[in-house]
């Protein structure tokens, strides 16, 4: 596998220079509206509202996840990026750990510094049924789309569940991991989280014990 830098370069995207990556998540960005018409079948619900000045200076908000019924996603917003919260039932658990998709993954034991360390295990997440991840493809930046369900032929053939980034093909599974032979390089972002309690994270904590540093990972 070819070497790739643990950064792709960031320049002023107002200046001349060749396109790079921040240029292309502006440009993803802008073309948003369009992809939630796309995705309109996916629930988009509110999180409990943090004050504005909570959300000026970046900090956590927390999800109700008895919103979250088996099977769906919602979409929050987390210091400008969009969160992908998804509740997993019985049926894609069961896949996460089917062979024939894990031979299929890049990194399959999440070994790039891509999570904290309490979501480095098969589901990538502190609890199995409910995945945490930062909806920004690592290839280009766009906003990959959710098919959670097996099918023959959409959005690709042989789909087995996951999300679809239409930018330039890339494809996840339903924890985020990222298939082999696609141009995304790494696996999907989880962001610092934790139960408040059964039924309600705060995005942008980390539990007690843990020093994760978002900051730190190896990309977004
Ligand atoms: S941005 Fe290129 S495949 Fe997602």
């Amino acid at each position: 596998m070819t070497d790739i830098p643990s950064k792709a370069p960031i320049t002023d995207p107002m200046s001349s220079g060749a396109r790079t990556r921040r240029d292309f998540l502006y440009i993803a960005t802008a073309a948003m509206g369009t992809v939630g018409v796309a995705a309109s079948i996916v629930p988009m619900i509110a999180q409990l509202e943090p004050d504005k000045a909570t959300l000026a200076a970046g900090g956590p908000v927390e999800l109700d996840l008895t919103q979250v019924q088996a099977g769906q996603q919602v979409v929050v917003h987390w210091r400008g990026h969009p969160i992908f919260v998804v509740n997993r039932p019985a049926a894609a658990l069961k896949m996460l750990q089917n062979p024939k998709l894990v031979e299929r993954l890049s990194d399959p034991q999440s070994k790039e510094f891509q999570q904290p360390q309490y979501a480095q295990n098969w589901h990538r997440s502190a609890k199995p049924e409910y995945g945490v991840f930062v909806g920004i493809c690592t290839h280009l930046g766009c906003i990959p789309l959710y098919y959670p369900n097996p099918s023959a032929s959409a959005p690709v053939s042989d789909w087995l569940g996951g999300y679809f980034c239409p930018c330039h093909g890339s494809k996840y599974d339903l924890a985020g991991r990222v298939f082999s032979g696609v141009p995304a390089p790494y696996n999907l972002p989880v962001p610092p989280y934790r139960f408040v309690n059964d039924h309600k994270i705060r995005i942008g904590e980390n539990p007690p014990d843990s020093h994760f540093s978002f900051e730190s990972i190896r990309q977004i």
